[in-house]
């Protein structure tokens, strides 16, 4: 490896100096800013100490401390740290910095967003504003006062309360703003522009008395209820299910258009990325609403799990992103059909995590070491994270999980703390040692595999259960703390009872091998491994085909069912790829007839049918597979399995689809979107199965779409097979909505996962068009992200996809190092592939190691994956 440095949770150092307060004036002026900075130091390290203050990208004016301008020899700027040598006890430095908010492509600082100008400080933005101690364990209160033209930005926000406002010479304007709690600077922000707002007052279920204001362009402010709705539920779910209110008496958000993630939770001025806070009817799918109260609900739930309590360092960053993803997870649950939620999570965790777990990538949820902090916003830290917290959940349950989070809150309320301190107030207050054993979860990486196996005694009428934990895969390798919630089912499709007669038990393994005894007990009882998926974790148990249908039919878990399902697509789709004949025609005739049922059955709802007709993503379908991976096997399999499973399900599928579809309301409600979801997988089946005959069907279903999600199942549909229905509406879609950059975006995908030979020289062309405006992240991500997951055409064999990907890397690489960064991650797959592929991708990736000025995130993440070979 290089000469990258690494920063080391076992070098953490408290800083020599705190800072008190920050007194901010932030003049903007036409692209740019001048930043006049005053700050209240006081030392708690050594008496020698220098001053040593992050800053990037900054033109320092000029420095003064306690009112005494600094000699140019008194301090030294060299672009990263200022350091200012002899320095007092206790004193105040003034600074004036210039900084180039239009020369800022890269997101993090200040920049300016269509005319609006907004920071983005996490993790290490606020450097790019001003001269500071950067670094979460440092809490300060903020007083911001924003000048700027009262024309151009009639709307200037800060942290806080907005204590004071007013007119300036020259047609200016400028806002005071005081937050008086303190915070860390990567939670500061500033936004300043020609803003249109939508307003609510509300009444809390606690009586808090509350502004709640969205501010975008005023081209989009009509499609911001939505949005409003959740931050209103949000608010509500986080006083009724955790007994948490909110602290001020006004709560903003900012929907921009050029973000380089989902949202920001800066204290209460959340900044967003327009794709989680617009979206009507006609322009938002079921899924697209389904991101926003999420995303909503999961930067407010950010004001006490990670603002009020802060993590020490970075490497705590899973202190706040596993918990705020865990209370989101939950709210979400509450808000819809919990099991459904937890099935797309799983979905969700096994494709990303634990495919970023068995690669070259691969970290703790607290990492050890890194280079560029940004590159550890993952699914580890986030999903992986997630999952631990819902481990605590499942082992000692919501009441004393509660009273873990109430004692979390007493103690650590307004402090910057590890991972370990809520370990230890989950393990205080339920008396379960999360702190031991069970603290593994944090510090190692790789997804454990658990292998079941049972036995039924006739003569003693004992059922012995039995776990072995396979540990290769865990590094340092070591058996883990593993809840493994659990039934059993019998012939009949009976419940055991036990003897609390609760239908499931919790069985927390802590040793690599363990047993379990159930006492007389009568006949032969099917167990049913993982209710809810209580551990992020492989499993097997040799179930009969058979067995896993009666699991789908009769099990009292949702996800038990859906997962039993997964499994036998899983068996289909590995006899498929071994070329296994005998067991894919068993399987296919087995698992199609499940399907047929579960289509048919009176008992599912309508969004889990959708789900059990689901095949799951070839990208989660491979992890299990022995490496390297035969793509061409793997692309082969997964056309295969769709196919016939598909055609199997067709007549079934049409006949359902023919049914009256007038009995949904177009608008969202999760009840309506279930009923959509199942209606667009057996569009996607017909669409599967076709041999021509539907197609003036799916361009029916597109014509008459009530909305946008309608809309997309049909243009899904169309876009299996390139011919002229397929460009007619998709023709028809782009100048529809060509006023509506979020839905181009979906333009842009769909062309990206079209798999046909022609489709690489379209993308290649839609690439170079004006419409893909390059420094726009969601556009990149809608085109390239979506390319990237399209396996036929990134895997092509001659390596033309690994090529168009590298090649529009290259020409963001040093515009948004951060966005680059993140699309660099899908090459991690190189360790699983074979040697040709490897060798294209090596090429790809060693070329853009050449590029002048590349940045350190993306240094990390080509070497790392380099290195992984
Ligand atoms: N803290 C944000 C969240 O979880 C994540 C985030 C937003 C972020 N913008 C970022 C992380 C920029 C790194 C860089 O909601
Ligand atoms: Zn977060």
């Amino acid at each position: 490896m290089s000469e990258l440095a690494l920063t080391r949770l076992a070098d953490y150092q408290p800083p020599d100096f705190t800072t008190l307060s920050h007194v901010l004036r932030v003049v903007l002026d036409d692209g740019e800013a001048e930043i006049h900075h005053q700050q209240r130091f006081v030392r708690q390290g050594a008496s020698n100490a220098a001053l040593v203050l992050d800053g990037e990208a900054l033109t320092v004016q000029s420095l003064a401390i306690d009112g005494v301008a600094l000699e140019s020899t008194a301090w030294q700027y060299d672009g990263k740290q200022l350091i200012i040598t002899d320095v007092p006890d206790a004193f105040a430095l003034k600074s004036v910095v210039h900084v180039d908010a239009d020369g800022n492509k890269e997101l993090s600082g200040l920049y300016r967003s269509n005319g609006i100008y907004c920071t983005q400080c996490e993790a290490q933005g606020f450097r790019r504003i001003s001269f500071a101690l950067d670094r979460p364990d440092v809490l300060a209160t903020y007083d911001v006062r924003i000048e700027a033209d009262q024309a151009r930005c009639p709307v200037l926000l800060s942290n806080g309360d907005l204590i004071d406002q007013g007119m300036l010479d020259n047609g200016r304007h400028y806002a005071h703003w005081h937050d008086p709690h303190p915070k860390p600077s990567y939670l500061f922000a500033v936004v300043a522009g020609d803003l249109a707002e939508a307003q609510r007052s509300v009444t809390t279920p606690h009586g808090n008395e509350l502004d709640l204001c969205i501010y975008t362009e005023a081209a989009f402010i009509e499609q911001t209820d939505f949005a409003m709705d959740s931050l209103v539920h949000a608010i509500e779910w986080d006083e009724t299910r955790f007994d948490l209110d909110y602290d001020l008496t006004r709560f903003n958000i900012v929907a921009i258009s050029d973000f380089n993630m989902g949202a920001m939770e800066n204290k209460s001025l959340n900044v967003f990325n327009t794709r989680f806070v617009l979206g009507d009817t006609a322009t938002a799918t079921d899924q697209d609403f389904q991101g926003i109260e999420s995303v909503i609900g999961h930067e407010y739930f950010h004001n006490w799990t990670g603002n009020r309590i802060t993590c020490r360092d970075w490497f705590q960053l899973s202190l706040k992103e596993g918990l705020t993803v865990f209370r989101d997870q939950e709210f979400s649950a509450d808000r819809g059909e919990a099991a459904l939620e937890r099935i797309a999570n799983v979905n969700m965790l096994r494709r990303v995590q634990f495919a970023e777990d068995a690669g070259p990538l691969a970290h703790p949820v607290q990492p050890q070491a890194y280079a560029a902090i940004d590159n550890f916003y993952t699914a580890t830290v986030y999903e992986k994270g997630a999952e631990i917290i819902r481990m605590y959940h499942t082992i000692i349950g919501e009441e004393a999980f509660q009273a873990g989070m109430r004692l979390y809150v007493q103690r650590h309320d307004g402090q910057a703390v590890r991972i370990e301190d809520f370990a230890a107030c989950m393990s205080e207050a339920s008396g379960f040692p999360f702190d031991g054993d069970f603290f593994r979860w944090y510090t190692h990486q790789g997804t454990p595999r658990v292998v079941f196996s049972s036995h039924y005694d006739e003569a003693s009428r004992c059922l012995t259960l039995r776990a072995e934990q396979q540990t290769e895969k865990v590094k340092p390798q070591a058996a883990l703390v593993i809840p493994v919630v659990f039934s059993l089912l019998n012939k009949a499709g009976e419940v055991y009872r036990f003897s609390d007669e609760a239908a499931s038990d919790l069985w927390v393994l802590e040793e690599a091998v363990e047993e379990r005894v159930i006492h007389d007990i009568d006949g032969e009882w099917l167990p049913v491994w993982l209710h809810g998926f209580s551990a992020p974790i492989y499993y097997d148990y040799g179930y009969q085909h058979a067995d896993l249908a009666h699991i789908v039919a009769h099990a009292d878990d949702g996800f038990a069912r859906v997962e039993a399902m997964q499994t036998l697509y899983r068996r289909l789709f590995n006899a498929a790829y071994q070329q296994d004949e005998a067991t894919y025609q068993t399987l296919i005739s087995a698992t199609s007839a499940v399907m047929g049922n579960a289509l048919a059955s009176d008992a599912r709802s309508a969004g889990e049918k959708a789900l059990l007709l689901s095949i799951p993503a070839t990208a989660s379908l491979i992890n299990a597979l022995a490496t390297p991976w035969d793509m061409d096997a793997v692309l082969g399999a997964e056309i295969r399995l769709r196919h016939d499973l598909s055609s199997m399900l067709a007549e079934q599928a049409d006949a359902y689809l023919q049914q009256d579809d007038t009995s949904t309301d177009s608008a969202y409600s999760a009840a309506d979107a279930q009923i959509r979801q199942l209606r667009a997988v057996l569009l996607a089946h017909l669409a599967e199965a076709d041999s021509g005959q539907w197609r003036a069907r799916f361009t029916g279903a597109y014509e008459q779409a009530r909305n946008m999600s309608e809309r997309m199942a049909a243009l899904h549909a169309l876009n299996v097979r390139h011919d002229a229905a397929r460009e007619a509406a998709l023709a028809d879609f782009a100048e529809r909505f060509a006023d509506y950059p979020l839905v181009l975006d979906k333009y842009y995908a769909l062309q990206a996962s079209a798999k046909d030979e022609g489709a690489l020289a379209r993308i290649n062309a839609l690439s170079e068009r004006e419409g893909f405006v390059i420094s726009n992240p969601n556009r990149f991500r809608a085109l390239v992200g979506a390319f990237a997951q399209n396996l036929t055409l990134f895997h092509a064999p001659d390596g033309s996809g690994y090529r168009f990907v590298i090649g529009q890397i290259r020409r963001i690489v040093t515009l948004n190092p951060q966005l680059a960064a993140r699309m660099l991650n899908t090459f991690a797959v190189a360790a699983q592939l074979d040697s040709s592929r490897q060798g294209l991708m090596t090429g790809e990736l060693n070329s853009l190691l050449e590029v002048d000025g590349i940045s350190t995130d993306v240094r990390e993440v080509i070497e790392r994956i380099l290195g992984g070979l």
